[in-house]
């Protein structure tokens, strides 16, 4: 009902009412005016123009423009931004330390939240409040990136590549992950354009898990380090941004250990079964993720530039043609959503498995900074502080440990 909704809040204070709504399914937490969906049609809107325009027209940097500003910039801003972007892109060199004494097998997404938390000690606040607000965005954008492709190589034992001011965003991504000095990098701008459109897809959803995670962090006025720390830990979850990897894993499964797709989709039928078919399933979507149209486009394009194949995409075509044809998949409204595709683009471009998910976090950076300034900047915005319904005794008394049993 918009702006005829019940303010639930001076509700609850008249009566004392507490709604229950497990999941947040049917709850707004927020208004926004940053990203709009609509499930049943398959839309998404940033700021209000289609992600299909965005894919086919924006670059990823300018696409954080717009989430976090509000509007497309002009040629002057945009230029304004890549050096602010540039000028940002060293990380401490006393980081590098901490990177050193993970355990090799740590999971990079762990590495990362803890990482973006340890920022804070490294950059002091800022006596200005809006200039400290500025620099910690770009800061984050920028060391974001450089970060994990950091941690890539140092995992891996290599020598560390420094961002270049002469590269575009995801080009100086690219560069760091992958050039070394016995084999350099040859940057090929069709895979920078897939990146960048790889990005923009992710960039934002509106109040999904680790977003409202960051908004409740955030509402508590911890620094925004920490804030992006938290968001980054609920997208690791296989439920939300982990499911890009685990996705991979099922495909490889019926790839190396001969389990038909069938099989796959009677196992994410059974009800006995805790497993689900990743990337299947929205919480908002209830017919194709408009994302995963364009994922899926893009894995043919990327795969045919680098003349390769891969049957991992094979297998995910039919797994979705059977999927799409079930009865169960059919009633539940169960479509691929965004990370269904991803993960072959990313394999095809070089990203290793356990990278995917830090390929969304860094996607997603633009969209959680947005909705954390948006509620900071809102007057009515309070700390969150959700109620329960309380099942427990309604009182009993203290037992003295030598009378217990
Ligand atoms: N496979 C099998 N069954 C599923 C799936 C799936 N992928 N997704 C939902 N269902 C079924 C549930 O079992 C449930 O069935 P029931 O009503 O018969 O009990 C029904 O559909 C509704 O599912 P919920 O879990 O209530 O839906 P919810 O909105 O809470 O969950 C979610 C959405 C988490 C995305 C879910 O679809 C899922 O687990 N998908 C697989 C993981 C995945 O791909 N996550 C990425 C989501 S996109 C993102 O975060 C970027």
């Amino acid at each position: 009902e918009g702006e005829k909704a019940v303010d639930i809040s001076k509700l609850r204070q008249r009566t004392g009412l507490i709604t229950l709504d497990p999941g947040f399914v049917n709850t707004g937490s927020c208004k926004s005016d940053i990203t709009f969906m609509n499930g049943e049609k398959g839309i998404l809107r940033y700021r209000g123009i289609p992600i299909e325009e965005l894919a086919e027209h924006s670059s990823f940097r300018e696409t954080a423009f717009l989430l976090i500003r509000g509007i497309l910039p002009t040629q002057k801003q945009i230029n304004r931004f890549s050096v602010l972007l540039n000028d940002h892109s060293l990380v401490h060199e006393d980081m590098r330390d901490f990177y050193g004494n993970f355990p090799r097998a740590s999971h990079p997404m762990g590495i990362l939240s803890s990482m973006v938390s340890a920022l804070r000690s490294f950059y002091p606040y800022l006596e200005d409040v809006e200039e400290e607000i500025d620099i910690t965005v770009t800061r984050l954008l920028s060391k974001v990136r450089t970060m994990a492709a950091m941690s890539y190589k140092m995992s891996r034992g290599h020598r560390v590549v420094y961002p270049r001011p002469d590269l575009s965003y995801c080009a100086n991504f690219l560069n760091m992950m992958f050039d070394s000095p016995v084999k350099p990098y040859e940057i090929d701008e069709e895979i920078v354009r897939a990146l960048d459109v790889f990005w923009i897809l992710h960039a934002d959803h509106e109040q999904n898990c680790s977003t409202s995670a960051v908004r409740i962090v955030g509402s508590a006025m911890v620094n925004l380090y920490s804030t992006i720390s938290a968001g980054i830990a609920a997208l690791w979850g296989p439920l939300h941004g982990g499911a890009n990897q685990a996705v991979i894993g099922m495909l490889s499964e019926i790839l190396k250990e001969g389990t038909t797709v069938k099989q796959i989709v009677e196992r994410a039928k059974d009800k006995n079964n805790p497993f689900r078919m990743f990337g299947f399933g929205h919480r908002v979507y209830k017919t194709y993720d408009p994302r995963a149209k364009i994922m899926k486009k893009m894995c043919d394009i990327v795969l045919s530039r680098l003349k390769l194949s891969d049957p991992l995409l094979d297998i995910a075509k039919e797994l979705e043609e059977v999927a799409l044809k079930d009865d169960y998949f059919i009633e539940h409204n169960l479509y691929p959503n965004v990370d269904f595709y991803s993960g072959i683009v990313l394999r095809a471009i070089g990203i290793p498995t356990k990278m995917f998910t830090v390929m969304f976090a860094i996607g997603r950076l633009p969209g959680w900074i947005a909705q954390w300034k948006e509620s900071i900047d809102d007057p009515s915005s309070k700390i969150s502080r959700p109620r329960q319904i309380y099942i427990g005794p309604r009182q009993t008394k203290y037992v003295p440990i030598e009378e217990r049993e």
